[in-house]
């Protein structure tokens, strides 16, 4: 280990890092830079990542270079993006795969920097080019701020972040009440981490994310929107939410949630949270659903409740009630927040008792957010343990492979009518048929599906879930840094001269089939926190 001249600074050299795990469009990019004359780090996610052990999910480039000198680096992939800064995007395999570039910049100085509580920290203004050490400095997390150099094998810190990786903790650069209070949204991203990693919170972190929970207020609503989203979305909802509900900020991003926990009985409780832990497996297994059912999981069991509350209003009404408010208050967009109500609203029918009215469950199987209420019917069956058998029923019913059954009247109508109910897939593409008012059009009488009597009731027993859910132990790795330092180095770089050879642009390969996708839309320039 070097000892820098700045006390903060630590160099770690090698680094223990294995380079085969990281993407070689990423090594050769920072070594373009690197031989171009410029400083050029990976930073970020991707280092933090490597040293937990876990395989990055991208890759964010530092470098002294200015935009416009990384265009002329790259000028065949590199797209310049953003308003307020300027950011370099380097783009490969057709736009399939996008490497971020950003000149080193520095925080703006605040206006006023006294103690005052009352002081606005708000960063609303543009921040400037600056040195590795300011860039690494004006990032959010120790864990954050870490530079790798692949090619001289060196892990760069002047924030302390390979201590707090190796000692598993999350911990904001700088005065975490400054640090939160410029950006509120760091607490969402603060809890992010923390259970996404399985890390602790360093305790004057944690306090002030409880400090500063109520400035998420004042956050801009599609930022709050998209960090729910990702925590939902991450495999480690249940951590995410119950760290969310102990530092306060549940109760400021989604009140009525949060309200339902501090109102509800233990049962409903242990339902929601297993409704959120059967989500996380099913993330984790199959991947994230859509927005429509993770939001869904969250919301079904404080629909429900208030539905018992209320015995004399609809479910739809009720789902209009909870749900409404938070779609206003976080501008979810159309779609998912008519998803999300009726996911909630059509809940019951899955168990529905035939009473006089009769229930058609192909018809019902034809509606547009069929697929979408049927996952967070199978959430809540794995969060109860119960309607196991329904559910099996309907998944048949939507695949079309539903046979009839003992519990299953038929009205037999005559020779002309089919017994086979319509096959999902005849319904063309998911959504596609339905919005373009395909699935929607009405059956002449003698081509409905045959009608069905609605399933036996469930009767769901609560008795299992008395207790409380017990803590969860965090996942252990070893001391990450200590033995990265004594491993040898697994691997070599070793570039040809001037190796980098830029892709295509896009579409103009002949062996490029398939039009790539159109790049993503640069991030729009947010009015808070452009960290
Ligand atoms: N960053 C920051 N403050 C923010 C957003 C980003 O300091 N509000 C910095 C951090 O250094 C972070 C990096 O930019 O590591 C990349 O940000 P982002 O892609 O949002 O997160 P990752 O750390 O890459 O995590 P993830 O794996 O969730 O993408």
């Amino acid at each position: 280990m070097k000892s820098p001249e700045t006390t903060d600074l630590v160099v770690i050299s090698p680094s223990g890092l294995d380079l085969n795990r990281i993407d070689e469009d990423a090594l050769r990019a920072v070594e373009r830079l690197q031989k171009r004359g410029s400083q050029a780090y990976l930073v970020g996610g991707c280092v933090r990542d490597l040293l937990l052990d876990g395989q990055p999910k991208d890759y964010d480039i530092a470098t002294s270079a200015r935009p416009a000198q990384v265009k002329r680096t790259f000028s065949r992939n590199c797209r310049i993006i953003g308003r307020r800064f300027k950011l370099a995007h380097l783009h490969f395999d057709g736009n399939r795969k996008i490497l971020e570039v950003s000149t080193f910049r520095r925080a703006p100085e605040a206006a006023d920097e006294s103690d005052d509580d009352d002081t606005d920290l708000l960063i609303t203004r543009d921040n400037e080019f600056g040195s590795a050490e300011e860039d690494a400095k004006r990032r959010d997390f120790t864990i954050n701020a870490l530079f790798f150099d692949p090619i001289h094998d060196e892990i760069i810190d002047y924030v302390g972040g390979l201590q707090d990786v190796e000692s598993r903790v999350i911990r904001t650069i700088g005065d975490p009440t400054i640090r939160f209070r410029e950006d509120p949204v760091r607490i969402l991203r603060a809890v992010k981490f923390a259970s996404r990693l399985g890390l602790s919170v360093d305790p004057d972190t944690f306090d002030a994310m409880v400090a500063v929970a109520p400035d998420l207020k004042r956050a801009a609503p599609p930022r709050v929107l998209e960090e729910i989203l990702r925590l939902l979305r991450s495999g480690f909802a249940l951590d995410a939410f119950q760290l969310l509900r102990d530092v306060g900020a549940l109760g400021v991003i989604l009140p009525d949630i949060d309200a339902f926990l501090g109102e509800s009985d233990a049962r409903d409780r242990v339902l929601f949270w297993r409704t959120i832990e059967a989500l996380d497996a099913r993330v984790r297994t199959e991947g994230a659903p859509s927005a429509g059912v993770m939001l869904g999981a969250l919301f079904l069991q404080p629909v429900l409740a208030e539905a018992r509350n209320e015995p004399d209003a609809s479910l739809a009404t009720i789902a209009e009630e909870v749900v409404q408010p938070f779609a206003t208050d976080l501008r979810v967009p159309r779609r998912e927040t008519a998803c999300l109500k009726r996911v909630c609203s059509v809940h019951a029918r899955f168990t529905q008792r035939g009473s006089g009215r009769r229930f058609k469950p192909s018809a019902f199987a034809q509606d547009p957010f069929f697929d979408e209420s049927l996952e967070v019917f199978a959430l809540s069956c794995a969060a109860s343990g119960e309607g196991l058998d329904a559910l099996e029923r309907w998944r048949r019913i939507a695949d079309g492979s539903a046979e009839p059954s003992p519990r299953v009247e038929q009205r037999p109508r005559g020779d002309s009518k089919s017994n086979e109910p319509r096959r999902r897939k005849e319904r063309g593409k998911k959504g596609k048929g339905r919005a373009e008012g395909g699935g929607k059009k009405r059956k002449r009488r003698s081509e409905r599906p045959i009608e069905i009597e609605t399933l036996e009731p469930e009767q769901v027993d609560l008795t299992a879930f008395d207790i409380e859910l017990s803590p969860r132990r965090a996942p252990t790795f070893g001391a990450i840094v200590e033995g990265a330092s004594k491993k040898k180095k697994r691997a070599t770089m070793s570039f040809e001269e001037d190796a980098y050879k830029p892709p295509p642009p896009p579409g103009s390969s002949p062996s490029e089939p398939v039009a790539p996708p159109p790049p993503p839309p640069p991030p729009s320039d947010d009015e808070f926190g452009d960290w």
